[in-house]
C-alpha cells in the first residue's frame, strides 16, 4: 500500500503532502496554524473529503498549540474562532470539514484549559485512525457486494480521486477497488482524467501505479463509449457530502456518469464514511457547491487554451440522485437503493467486524 503522509501530526506542525506538485515531486509542507492550513485546503495542497477533514482537525490543534504558547486563553472558544472560522470556510461542499471541526468544538470548553491543545490532538488522531478503519471496512463490505463473474475479473471506472490520498488512508471508492483484489482473480481500473482538475490523471493514476493495479486513463468523454462496448463491470466513486435521501454530491462529472450506468445497467456504487453524510441536508439540492476559479477551465498547466473574453462556469461538484445509485458503501454497511428510511437506518447499525 503506498506510504505518503496525507495530513498528519508531527514535531509540533500540520505536515502535509502538498498534492498540487503530483504526480512529478513529492513535497511536504509543515503549517503552524489554523490559517494556513485553511489556505492550503483552499489551495488544494490537500482535497478529498475525508482528507480535508483531518486537515481542518490537526489545523484546531497547531491553532490551539500556537495560542498556548503564552499560557492558555482567557477564553478558549473566544482564542479559536477566527481560526475555526477559516477552516470552515476554506471549502464549501464537502461536509467532513464541518463535521470536524464541530466534533473537537466540545473540548474547547471546560476543567483544565491548559490541557485544551492535547485534547484537541488526541480527538484529531482519533478522527484520523477511525478514517483509516472506516476505508478498510468499507473496501471489505464493497468489494464483497460486487457482482461475481464467471471469470473471476473485474474492470472499474472510476472519477476523481477518492483514494490514499483524499483520506487518512486506504480510500474510499480506491479503497474498494484495493479491496476487490482480495477476491477477483484480476482486477483492472479505467480512471477518468476528471477535468478540469486532473485529479484522476495526476492522482488516482500515480496512487494507483504505486500499488501496482492496472490502470488506464481515459478522458471523461470516453466513458459512455467504454461502458456500450462492454468494458466496465462497475462505477465506483466517493462523495463530498451525502444528504439525508441518499442524493450524493462528487466532483463534476460524477452525475452523468450514474446516467450512464443506469443506461447500461452498471453498478453504480458510492463509497463513503458516514462523517460524509449530512442528515441535516435534507436533499442534494440544498448541498452547497463550490465554483472555482476560472482558470481552471480556460488554461492548462498555465497555458491559455480559450478564446479571450469567453465566459467560464466552473462548479466543482455535481448531485447525483439517490435513485441513481445503486449502492452506498459505508463502514458500517452497503445500503443497496439508497433512501431516506435507509440513510437515517444506518446510523443506528452496529458496526460492522
Ligand atoms: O475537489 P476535490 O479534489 O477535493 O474533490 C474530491 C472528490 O470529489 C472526491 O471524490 C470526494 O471528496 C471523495 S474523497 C474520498
Amino acid at each position: 500500500m503506498a506510504n505518503f503522509d496525507v495530513a498528519v501530526w508531527k514535531n509540533g506542525k500540520v505536515r502535509m503532502l502538498d498534492q498540487r506538485a503530483l504526480p512529478h515531486e513529492e513535497i511536504y509542507l509543515e503549517l503552524t496554524s489554523a490559517q494556513a492550513v485553511a489556505d492550503a485546503i483552499r489551495a488544494m495542497v490537500v482535497r478529498g473529503a475525508p482528507a480535508i477533514g483531518c486537515a481542518a482537525a490537526f489545523g484546531m490543534v497547531v491553532e490551539a498549540f500556537r495560542l498556548a504558547v503564552q499560557g492558555p486563553p482567557p477564553s478558549w472558544p473566544e482564542a479559536m474562532a477566527p481560526g475555526m472560522a477559516a477552516l470552515r470556510d476554506s471549502r464549501p461542499t464537502a461536509i467532513n470539514l464541518v463535521w470536524a471541526i464541530e466534533r473537537l468544538r466540545p473540548l474547547l470548553y471546560g476543567n483544565e484549559p491548559d490541557r485544551v491543545p492535547d485534547r484537541l490532538l488526541c480527538e484529531a488522531e482519533s478522527i484520523r485512525q477511525e478514517d483509516i478503519e472506516a476505508c478498510h471496512a468499507m473496501g471489505r463490505l464493497g468489494a464483497d457486494f460486487l457482482p461475481m463473474s464467471a471469470k473471476r475479473t473485474i474492470t472499474f471506472l472510476t472519477h476523481c480521486n477518492a483514494g490514499a490520498l483524499a483520506t487518512a488512508g486506504y480510500g474510499t471508492a480506491l479503497g474498494v477497488i484495493r479491496a476487490a483484489r482480495r477476491r477477483f482473480d484480476q482486477v483492472k481500473v479505467y480512471a477518468t482524467e476528471t477535468r478540469p482538475y486532473w485529479q484522476g490523471a495526476r492522482l488516482t493514476a500515480w496512487e494507483l501505479l504505486r500499488d501496482g493495479i492496472d490502470t488506464t486513463l481515459i478522458t471523461d468523454s470516453m466513458a459512455g463509449h467504454l461502458m456500450m462496448r462492454g468494458m466496465v463491470d462497475a462505477v465506483v466513486v466517493g462523495a463530498d457530502r451525502v444528504a439525508a435521501n441518499g442524493d450524493a454530491a462528487n466532483k463534476i462529472g460524477t452525475y452523468p456518469l450514474s446516467v450512464l450506468a443506469h443506461r447500461h445497467h452498471l453498478p453504480f456504487l458510492v463509497a463513503c464514511p458516514l462523517s460524509t453524510i449530512d442528515l441535516a441536508t435534507a436533499t442534494g439540492a440544498e448541498i452547497p457547491i463550490e465554483e472555482r476559479p476560472a482558470e481552471e477551465v480556460t488554461h492548462c498547466l498555465g497555458r491559455r487554451i480559450a478564446a479571450q473574453g469567453v465566459q467560464v462556469f466552473n462548479p466543482a461538484f455535481d448531485v447525483t440522485p439517490a435513485a441513481l445509485i445503486s449502492a452506498l458503501v459505508t463502514e458500517r454497511a452497503v445500503v443497496p437503493a439508497p433512501d431516506s428510511a435507509k440513510v437515517a437506518a444506518l446510523f443506528d447499525e452496529p458496526v460492522a467486524d
